[in-house]
Parts: structure tokens; sequence; C-alpha cells
């Protein structure tokens, strides 16, 4: 019986969602946004157009009503005058009214004996009636508004009667009439168009408006069924647009968190997996004799528990830095003495692997404020890495430069490389570009690395091109007053 070998990784897949189609909610027709919408519409084209018809209807009606009067005014005060110039006196006159088109008809006011309903009185220059009204018998004095409101008809330079309005309502004539008819069915015409207009526009609209609130119940629904984003469709510029935009975006980052959590899971579980399987399949041979115990043998079982100790240190580390609690223990401290520091550290290594291990730093020291240990770590991560991946006979350089405001630093290697597809992956947690090479590697050293330097307000990338080398390029914002040497 062999040793269990490490098992490769096995892809995982996306968790099928629940299954079931979201029905769209069927709601009635006057619960819908359209519907609002449209009646919003017709109710203020209707209240436009009723505003403008009553204003107009009563507006024309005042302004017939005082033209009649007026011209009713002056046809009597003409009567009058020619009534006195032929009697001598106003006794006895009533008045006559005119006929449809004017001409006098010389008919007296329908109810000739009873009291007269038109809009002016005559009074005699004394003030009294000439006739009767409904209220005033005919010789009365007349008191009140209408006395107050009497003009002087005067006939050779004197003051021979007086017209006084009744303040009667009278009804229009007839022209007057159907000037505002006509006015009023315009009026009803166009509020009946404006209706048709309204609700047109109002459905238009609505669809027109609704249609990035669909995609976005649609997108909704693909999320709670737990599928992929579709096509974003073209979104329009307006509000609805961008929250149909940022909604898209937020789908995209979500399913990528949740296909990433799944992997992750998925990976801690084949890399705890791996060495527990070797470690208890070789006891449980040890255990019933298939295997002898041999120095060789417990020394494996050694390293197997070590890369899980290493393994589960790693993730602890990693998800305290996410939860904001990896502390960090920044001081000032001389950048280039750090990195000369760990390279002394795995120049043995190289050498054994037959790799030149290079140097290259700046003359002055390089302040910055750093936790020392936790940049030691991430330059030994990539030393390790490019010692790992680069075979014998290549060469690593680590070069320490000034740039602007930030110390920066690189380490190159002459080796495999890296595909370009894999390139960006590199940096997540358990990624490995090339599992058939793993020599134990957990994938969780660059992760680590980023981590790091993002917490040290640093960046870090990666350049590769497979078959020359690779480039892994961080840097740290030096300190503003740097002071000589750290505190112990
Ligand atoms: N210098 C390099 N040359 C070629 N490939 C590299 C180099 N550095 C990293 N890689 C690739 O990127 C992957 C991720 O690197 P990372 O350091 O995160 O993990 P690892 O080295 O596999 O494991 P760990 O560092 O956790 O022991 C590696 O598996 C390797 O495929
Ligand atoms: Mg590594």
């Amino acid at each position: 019986m062999t040793e269990p070998p490490h098992a490769p990784r096995t892809p995982v897949d996306p968790a099928p969602g629940p299954q079931s189609e979201h029905p769209g909610r069927k709601r009635p027709f006057w619960h819908t946004v359209a519907f609002k919408l449209t009646l919003a519409f017709v109710l203020i084209a209707a209240l436009a157009l009723g505003a403008v018809g009553v204003i107009a209807n009563v507006s024309t009606r005042a302004s017939f009503e005082r033209f009649t009067r007026e011209r009713a005014r002056d046809e009597i005060v003409t009567q009058v005058q020619s009534y006195i110039e032929t009697t001598g006196s106003v006794t006895g006159f009533r008045p006559f009214r005119r006929g449809r088109h004017g001409a006098a008809d010389n008919v007296m006011s329908p109810n000739a004996t009873g009291p007269d309903r038109g809009p002016y009185v005559v009074l005699d220059p004394e003030g009294r009636t000439t006739y009767a009204l409904p209220d005033v018998p005919a010789g009365t004095r007349l008191t009140g508004e209408r006395a107050s409101l009497a003009l002087p008809v005067e006939l050779g330079g004197r003051t021979v009667a007086f017209v006084a309005p009744t303040l009667i309502p009278q009804s229009l004539d007839r022209q007057s009439r159907e000037f505002l008819a006509r006015t009023t069915s315009a009026l009803l015409w166009a509020t009946i168009a404006a209706t048709i207009a309204a609700i047109v526009l109002g459905l238009l609209m609505a669809r027109a408006l609704l249609a990035p609130l669909r995609a976005l119940l649609r997108g909704i629904w693909e999320v709670q069924r737990g599928e992929a984003p579709g096509q974003a469709p073209r979104a329009r510029a307006d509000e609805f647009g961008e929250v149909l935009t940022a909604f898209h975006e937020m789908h995209d980052v979500v399913v990528r968190n949740q296909q990433s959590r799944r992997q992750l899971t998925a990976n801690i579980a084949h890399d705890l997996n791996t060495p527990l399987s070797v470690i208890s399949g070789t006891l449980e041979a040890m255990l019933d004799g298939t295997f002898k115990v041999t120095p060789e043998r417990l020394a494996r079982l050694h390293r197997e528990a070590r890369h899980m100790g290493e393994l589960v240190n790693d993730l602890r580390f990693l998800s305290l830095a996410d939860a904001g609690e990896l502390k960090l223990d920044l001081r000032d401290e001389d950048l280039v003495e750090v990195v000369a520091l760990t390279v002394d550290g795995v120049q043995e290594l190289a050498r054994r692997k037959q790799v030149e291990l290079n140097v290259r730093l700046p003359h002055g020291p390089l302040h910055a404020r750093l936790d020392g240990r936790r940049v030691t770590q991430v330059i030994q991560n990539l030393l390790s890495n490019a010692l790992a991946y680069t075979p014998g006979g290549g060469q690593v350089d680590v070069t320490v430069e000034r740039g602007a405001g930030r110390a920066v630093v690189m380490v190159r290697d002459t080796g495999v490389g890296i595909v370009p597809e894999k390139l960006p992956f590199v940096f997540d947690r358990l990624y490995r570009a090339d599992e058939a090479r793993v020599k134990g590697g957990s994938g969780l050293g660059l992760a680590i690395c980023k981590s790091i330097v993002e917490r040290h307000d640093g960046r870090i990338e990666i350049e590769s091109t497979p078959g020359v080398g690779t480039t892994v390029t961080f840097d740290l914002p030096l300190a503003r007053s740097p002071r000589t040497a750290p505190q112990p």
C-alpha cells in the first residue's frame, strides 16, 4: 500500500438556487402607476380647463350684462327725453322695449299696467317713481342704494327726470346667450380632447418611466432565485436608469462574493482534508501493521500536521484582517534594513536551490511607519514564491527604491511565470495558478501579502510573462519625520 497522495481539488459548482419562477404579482389596474399617472393627468387637464371655463363664463357674462345695462340706460334716457319733449313732463312715462333687431316696436313693456321689471326706473325731478316696480308703487320716493345711484336726465340745461337702476337681475339677450353656449361647448370639446390626450400620454409615460423599474424587478427575482446576473440592459441616463445600473453592479458583486465564498469554503475543506487523510491513513496503516513505524513516516506525518497548523494560522490571520482586528505594531523603521535582513535569511535556501539572489538597496535609510514583523512576512512570502517557481540556474532580484513619498520594493524572478488568464486571481485566497506544480503551497501567501500591504496604506501589484519571469512590486508610504533607530 502506498501513502495517500495529495488529491487534486474538485471544482465547486455554484449552489443551485430554488427553481420556482417568480410570478409578477397581479394587481388590479387601479393599483398601477400607469393608472395613477393617467388619473393625475386627466385631473390636471380637467381642473385647468374647468377653471378656464368657469372664469371665461363668469367674465363674459359680466361684461355682456354691463354692456346690456348701459345700452338699456342710454335707450331709456333717450326715451325719457323725447317723451318730455312731446308731453312737457315725465308724468305717465312708461318705457318701451326694443324689438330683437333694435327697431322700436312701440310695444309697452309686457305688463303695461303692472310693476315694471326692467333694468332702470324713471323718477320725476322730485325723485318719485313714474311707474310701479315690484316692490315700489308708482309715485313713491325711491330710497336706499337705488336712489343714490340715480342719474339726472337733462333737457335744455334742466334736470327733468332721474334714471335709477332697479337692481332687478336681467336675463341676457339671445346673442349673448348664444355666444356663451358656443364658448361652453368649445371648452367641453377641449376637455374631452385633453382627457383623451392625458390618458394616452399617461399610459405612454408610465410605460417609458417604468421600463427600468420592471428590469429592476426582474433583477431582484433573479437575485432571489440565486441566478447569475443576466445581460445588463442599456440603462437610461435619468435617475431610474442610474438605479438600474447600480443594481446590476451590486448584483455582480453579490454573485461574485457568493461564488468566492463558496469556493473558499470548499477549498478550505479540501486543503484541510488532504493532510488529514494522509495523517489518518498512515496512522491506521501503522496501527494495523501494514506500515512499519519509520522515522521517515513519522517525519511525513509531522510535516503534514505542521502544514495543517500553518494553514489554520494563515486563515485565522486573514479572517482577523477581514474583521479589522489585525493589530499592527507600527513604528518608524528603516525599510532598507528590514529588506536586507530578510534577504540574508533566505540566501542559504537560494544557494541550495542554485538560484542567484541579488539585492539592490538605496544608499541612505528609508523610514516608514511599519510593523517590521508583518513587512518581513510579506518579503518572505514573495521570496518563497520566487524561489519556489524559479528553477535552478535562475535569478531573483530584490530592489528597494525611493518613489514620490513612498518606498518601492520589487521582487523579480526569472521563473516559470503565470499565464495572463490566471494572473488576476493570484491574490485570491487559496488560489494556486498551477495545481499540478504545487509543493505544499496553500495559495494564501499573496492574499496575506496584499492584506498586510493594504493595512499599511500601500499597494501591491504583480506582472508576469510565462517562461520569462514574474515581478511583484509593493510600496509603502514614507514617514514624514524620519527618526533613526526604532524603539526597542
Ligand atoms: N513568483 C511566482 N512565479 C510563478 N508563479 C507564482 C509566483 N508567485 C505566485 N505564483 C502563483 O500564484 C499562486 C498563489 O501564490 P501564493 O503565494 O498566494 O500561494 P502559494 O505560494 O501557492 O502558497 P503559500 O504561499 O500559501 O504557501 C501560486 O500558487 C503560484 O501558482
Ligand atoms: Mg506563496
